[in-house]
């Protein structure tokens, strides 16, 4: 039909309309009416229940997926009866166009559409008692709404919302199938997610619609609701995300054993780790929505972030100290140059059990050997403040770990059980 015919089609209903002692704007009208059933004071009864066939495409920065289904419908059309013994079978869409159908819709879908190869995709039988039930094939986007805190030890909840467009409960009673309404293949197997449980559920709901251009009503609606209760495979994300993540905070400490007067190496070594740290976050990050709140692989790299800070720290700590001893050894050398002696051993250092003065003299003077004394004190807390990072940074982060494993899999465990 052109564009042409469908408006001239719409003109000549709208003066049908207008004109409503002509009987005919009546008989167009019931042609393709709700079944007017003999108990006229109860709604029609209509019956939903799907199978999944295929699910996927999961896009977290949309928040939507895609789910292929077979949907099932079956209510009762007294006009339908018929004095055969078997089910009549349509699958002419001819046919099919002239009968009325549930005017249900997908309320959380994006797109969705019928197959059509090779031919339309579904089926109706009528029963002799004139029972319809209607299979037909659709593919839907649906919108997902993912809540992030846990990501990615997260459990979602993604719903699919089925409600009448026109039909008030009154009207259309829509409820799902009695025994077993929502089925899925079982060898969906998604890459992200494991599949804990498809649940069926009402969301029956008053909605506002209007009627004129100045007054609306408000009408209860059944709705249906499905649950596909998701929980996010973590694999991927300790591989990915927590093991390189925490296999560099423990390179970090290697610092603690290079020797104390090699600032090179140390500095570099920790800002070495601090780069890397933040390459391997923005690896964590791609693909998400820019969320306004933390996730829980955001808390744990902050704390690795905040680990290799410490680490820097505890070198400026170290290091402050070191510039002390190195002060007070300088000293020394030289009230010993102008005292007159000669260093008999220039020292050679061995980081861990080396906390001596840089020269060894023969003689000493007193005040030399005070500030000697002072340089060894000061060297000797700067070697203390290293031995004990080398036992409280890893503790720390074990413990850290050890509290974040335990509440995130608790967290899991409680979605899983609502
Ligand atoms: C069905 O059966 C009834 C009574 O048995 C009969 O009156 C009617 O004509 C039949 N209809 C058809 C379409 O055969
Ligand atoms: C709708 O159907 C359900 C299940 O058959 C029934 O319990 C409920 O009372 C019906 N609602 C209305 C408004 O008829
Ligand atoms: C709506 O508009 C009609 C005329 O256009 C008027 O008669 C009627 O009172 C209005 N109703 C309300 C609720 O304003």
């Amino acid at each position: 039909m052109t564009i042409f015919d469908s408006s001239l089609l719409f003109f000549i209903l709208i003066r049908i309309c207008c004109s409503i002692k002509s009987p005919e704007v009546f008989e167009l009208l019931q042609k393709k009416a709700m079944p007017n059933n003999e108990k006229l004071d109860e709604p029609l009864q209509v019956y939903f229940g799907f199978y999944v066939e295929s699910l996927g495409n999961f896009r977290a920065t949309e928040m939507t997926f895609d789910m292929d289904m077979y949907l099932y419908m079956s209510w009762q059309d007294d006009a339908m009866k018929h004095n055969g013994t078997e089910h009549i079978l349509i699958n002419d869409r001819d046919i099919l166009d002239k009968i009325w159908l549930p005017d249900l819709y997908f309320a959380n879908a994006r797109t969705a559409y019928f197959h059509k190869v090779t031919l339309y995709n579904f089926n109706m039988f009528i029963s002799p008692a004139g029972t319809i039930s209607y299979g037909t094939r659709v593919t839907l986007n649906l919108a997902c709404n993912l809540d992030l805190k846990d990501y990615p030890l997260d459990s979602q909840t993604c719903f699919i919302k089925i409600i009448s467009y026109a039909h008030v409960k009154n009207e259309m009673n829509v409820t799902w199938f009695p025994d077993a309404p929502i089925r899925y293949n079982p060898e969906i197997d998604l890459p992200e997610y494991h599949i804990k449980k498809l649940d069926k559920g009402y969301c029956n709901g008053v909605f506002l619609y209007t009627l004129t251009h100045n007054s609306s009503r408000v009408g209860e609606f059944s709705c249906l609701l499905g649950m596909l209760k998701l929980k996010r495979a973590i694999g991927f994300h300790l591989v990915q995300s927590y093991i390189p993540t925490g296999l560099i905070v423990a390179i970090s400490w290697v610092s603690f054993w290079i020797d104390r007067r090699a600032v090179p190496a140390r500095v570099s070594l920790s800002f070495t780790t601090l780069l890397t740290l933040s390459t391997q976050g923005n690896g964590i990050r791609y693909a998400l929505p820019a969320v306004s709140y933390a996730k829980a692989i955001d808390f744990f790299y902050g704390v690795c972030m905040l680990f290799i800070f410490g680490v820097l720290l505890e070198f400026a700590l170290v290091n402050s100290y070191m510039r002390r001893a190195n002060k007070y050894n300088h000293m020394a050398d030289k009230i010993q140059s102008a005292y007159g002696g000669k260093p008999i051993i220039a020292a050679d250092y061995d980081s861990d059990y080396e906390e001596g003065p840089t020269n060894y003299y023969g003689n000493l003077n007193k005040n030399s050997a005070h500030l000697m004394y002072k340089a060894l004190q000061f060297s000797r807390k700067a070697l203390a403040i290293d031995k004990a990072a080398r036992f409280i940074f890893p503790c720390i982060f074990l413990i850290f770990n050890l509290c974040y494993w335990w509440y995130y899999m608790k967290q899991r465990r409680d979605a899983e059980d609502e």
